[in-house]
């Protein structure tokens, strides 16, 4: 069994040996800066992972991996511009460092980029993985856009938002387990099992990231902490503390929406949730996702081992960043 260590140095070396030109500088500097700033490259070990299984080795997954890592990292750049995130993997985002235009082009540049490594592929496999990756792309895009509108909305329900958190997050785990699992010779049952797995995995996922927004560690998580709670940002703790509210603390959390001093905000939104039992809530339902991708997990038939995958979902579950 290869480590997650030995995965994530073997991409972050495959990812070193990119070159980017050096002009014009201000659309390539800011690629080489994000793409340096690392991260947990948890989707392209997730491809690499799903390969072997079938195949015994990882390294043909490597173009479809870099594809979803590219596509993940032109989703954040572009996702700080419209979350307003001043910190990303505890560096400044590229609309911070440099502007706005910057980050949408060198952005848009790396989608480019990440379809010309999954065109390395053979022409039968390309037309496979192209269709799964392009409804991938498209998904994210809705759910991204339903995060934004949920912005402006009172009332969000909890099937909505699991809707939308499937979107903008899940399908792309699925689509790396899927792309992955497809190009190391699984069969259209399997590829599907291991699509689900990566959906279950990513809704545990996400909901992780909402708690890690609020009750994580800056210094940890890489991000501003509270950036959900000051964009007025659906959650499952948002939803889930409404839910729990009586009449009195319901209009305390409608007052602290409209709050402006930011500090004052987050601690007291934070706390208003904890009492409401928001943060337990995430955690049991986290559990629950978790334990429905292990099952899916479980249900895959002639496969090498899966304990690198299981191995993956359990440090996904006990991450602090
Ligand atoms: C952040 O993803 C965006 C979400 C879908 C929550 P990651 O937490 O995987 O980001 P990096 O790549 O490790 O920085
Ligand atoms: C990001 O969701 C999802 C995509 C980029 C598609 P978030 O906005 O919660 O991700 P972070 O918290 O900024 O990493
Ligand atoms: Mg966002
Ligand atoms: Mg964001
Ligand atoms: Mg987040």
């Amino acid at each position: 069994m290869k480590t997650l260590g030995t995965y994530s140095a073997y991409l972050e070396n495959a990812l070193r040996q990119e070159r980017f030109p050096d002009a014009p500088a201000n659309l390539y500097d800011p690629l080489r800066y994000f793409l340096q700033l690392g991260g947990k490259r948890m989707r392209p070990m997730l491809s690499l992972m799903a390969c072997k299984m079938y195949s015994g080795s990882f390294e043909q997954a490597l173009p479809a991996a870099t594809a979803i890592e590219y596509f993940h990292n032109f989703s954040l750049i572009h996702d700080d511009i419209m979350d307003n995130a001043p910190l990303r993997r505890g560096q400044a985002t590229v609309h911070e460092k440099w502007n706005p235009s910057i980050g949408i082009l060198s952005g848009d540049v790396l989608l480019v980029k990440a379809y010309s490594h999954l065109a390395h592929y053979e022409a039968n496999l390309f037309q496979t993985l192209f269709k799964i990756f392009n409804q991938t792309a498209i998904e994210v895009c809705e759910g991204q856009q339903m995060d934004m509108d949920f912005e402006q909305r009172n009332e969000v329900n909890e099937a909505e938002y699991m809707e939308m958190i499937r979107l903008k997050t899940s399908v792309l785990l699925g689509c790396a387990l899927q792309m992955g699992g497809i190009v190391g010779g699984a069969n259209p049952k399997d590829a599907k099992l291991l699509y689900t797995f990566g959906e279950q995995l990513g809704l545990a996922f996400q909901i992780q990231d909402d708690l890690l927004d609020l009750y994580g560690q800056s210094a940890e998580v890489g991000k501003q902490i509270g950036g959900d709670v000051l964009a007025n940002k659906k959650t499952l703790l948002s939803i889930s503390a409404k839910q729990a509210a009586n009449p009195t603390q319901l209009e305390l959390l409608q007052q602290l929406e409209q709050t402006l001093d930011p500090v004052f905000k987050v601690q007291q939104t934070q706390e208003l949730y904890t009492v409401l039992g928001a943060q337990h809530y995430c955690a049991q339902q986290m559990q629950l996702h978790h334990q429905r991708a292990l099952n899916s997990l479980e249900q895959l038939e002639n496969v090498g081992s899966k304990i690198e995958l299981t191995e993956l979902a359990e440090f996904l579950f006990s991450r602090t960043y």
